[in-house]
């Protein structure tokens, strides 16, 4: 605790670190595979109003918290409400973050090799033979050393980055990935719209077909703009515990979350105009970048280079967003422990790490942990926290604001920063309740649909 707080470097930092944070396997891997198995258009259409809806005010809500306490979540919620239960949100967001990078590093070291195999031209065995591309994906992820050398290197460089601070690592680190991960996927974007039958993606993508929304669907969209945005475990209280006082929150989130959608949408064009332009199956679900691309970028003239660009750029986006989670619980020995980064950062990186273990070898039957609720141990680690320990830390974190901080107070740190505009603080109740509710309901459903057998809908 008697160390000097460290702070960003500039304002674009804050901005490209918050947004690699937000941009990640979520966006490229997740959101195109939902929209493409849920009626594409209407599924974007529901998950846009939710980010606005929901993901805004949470948003704004953990950059305002942070900033305030200057502290990571269990200090920022002890220094506003001392002695209270409240710190246990704090630390239901550090848990969070153990159970969310043990699978997302495991991910994070598949892409790797995927970035590799593409770079050795290794897909041109796959060549329009998804069978194929799905047989070396299935036994490849299966093994038991293959995914773990990658896993360790992925680790490795995320606890490489975050020793190295603030400023010196995931500022810069961000400042370098951000801008890169923008410039290849719009370009990826614009080599899929031009191939032959290319945009039909855009008519999938952005023309709605509401008779294709159902209302499973919706639930879905509202817990990804959860997850996509990072929310929930406190990682953008952490981000916005490094910020000086001078910054305007909400123009920053604005930003956030208007990078995050563009990444979102940019990759979806990139993966659908190229999926659609080779006849490949736009509803191929979860295979659909690790199985479905790899069969189709080698039919594509400089295959080789589309392929290894597009598996970079989405190593990048897993980094960024890696270094986000490992932030957060190594911000938490040094804020409330006085421990020093490096310590925390190895200890736990190290310790995550050996928790992803058990995820990887979870899927390959070797260890057989399938007593989670008839799932594997990773698939557990994904639900565990997509659906119920991100939605609830942010429902809490909502109604902490709400309920402990005041409204008041939260709208004054708002106003620190801000030059003309004036927040009003019935609009934040309405916005930060209507979270609170809805996010509330998600987690019910999940409830009712897992013990009970029924969803509330879907
Ligand atoms: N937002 C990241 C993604 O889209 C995932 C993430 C979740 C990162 C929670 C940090 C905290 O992949």
């Amino acid at each position: 605790m008697n160390q000097a707080r460290e702070h960003w470097g500039s304002r674009l930092g804050f901005i490209l670190a918050a947004s690699g944070s937000a941009v990640g396997i979520g966006n490229i891997w997740k959101y195109p595979h939902m929209a493409g198995q849920n009626g594409g258009a209407a599924f974007t259409l529901i998950y846009l109003i939710c980010i606005l809806v929901v993901g805004l005010s949470i948003v704004i809500g953990e950059f305002a918290l942070g900033r305030k306490t200057q502290l990571s979540p269990v200090g920022a919620y002890l220094a506003i409400a001392p002695g209270s239960l409240w710190k246990w949100v704090g630390f239901l967001g550090v848990g969070s973050a153990f159970v969310i990078l043990s699978f997302y590093g495991v991910v994070g070291g598949w892409i790797m090799n995927y970035s590799f195999l593409s770079l050795k031209g290794d897909f041109s065995q796959l060549t329009g033979n998804p069978e194929a591309a799905s047989a070396l994906f299935n036994s490849f992820i299966t093994s038991t050393w293959a995914p773990l050398f990658w896993q360790l290197l992925f680790m490795m460089i995320c606890i490489y980055v975050i020793v190295n601070g603030v400023k010196g690592g995931i500022e810069k680190w961000s400042k370098i990935m951000m801008p890169t991960i923008i410039v290849i996927l719009v370009i990826l974007a614009i080599r899929g719209l031009t191939l032959p039958n290319g945009m039909t993606s855009l008519t999938f993508l952005f023309k709605p077909k509401f008779e294709d929304l159902s209302a499973s669907a919706v639930v879905l969209a509202l817990g990804h703009s959860f997850f996509t945005l990072s929310l929930g475990m406190g990682t953008m209280i952490t981000y916005g515990s490094y910020l000086k006082r001078n910054e305007n929150l909400l123009n920053s989130a604005l930003w956030v979350i208007g990078l995050d959608t563009i990444i979102a949408l940019l990759a979806g064009v990139a993966i659908f105009s190229t999926v659609f332009a080779l006849g490949a199956d736009p509803a191929e679900g979860a295979g659909l970048i690790f199985v479905v691309l790899p069969s189709v970028f080698p039919q594509l003239p400089g295959g080789q280079i589309w392929g290894t660009l597009f598996f970079v750029i989405l190593f990048m986006a897993a980094l960024t967003s890696a270094i986000s989670i490992l932030e957060v619980v190594t911000a938490y020995f040094i804020d409330q422990k006085g421990w020093t980064r490096i310590r925390s950062t190895i200890l736990f990186g190290g310790i995550i790490t050996v928790v992803g273990i058990f995820c990887s070898l979870s899927l390959g039957g070797n260890l057989n942990i399938t007593w989670f609720l008839g799932m594997s141990f990773f698939d557990f680690m994904d639900y565990l926290s997509s659906k119920y320990m991100l939605p609830i830390g942010g429902m809490l974190m909502a109604i902490f604001i709400i309920k402990r901080w005041s409204v008041n107070e939260f709208v004054k740190e708002l106003h620190t920063g801000m030059n003309s505009t004036k927040i009003s603080s019935q609009l934040v109740t309405i916005l930060l309740s209507i979270g609170a509710l809805v996010v509330g309901f998600i987690i019910l459903n999940e409830i009712f649909d897992k013990l009970l057998g029924f969803p509330i809908i879907g």
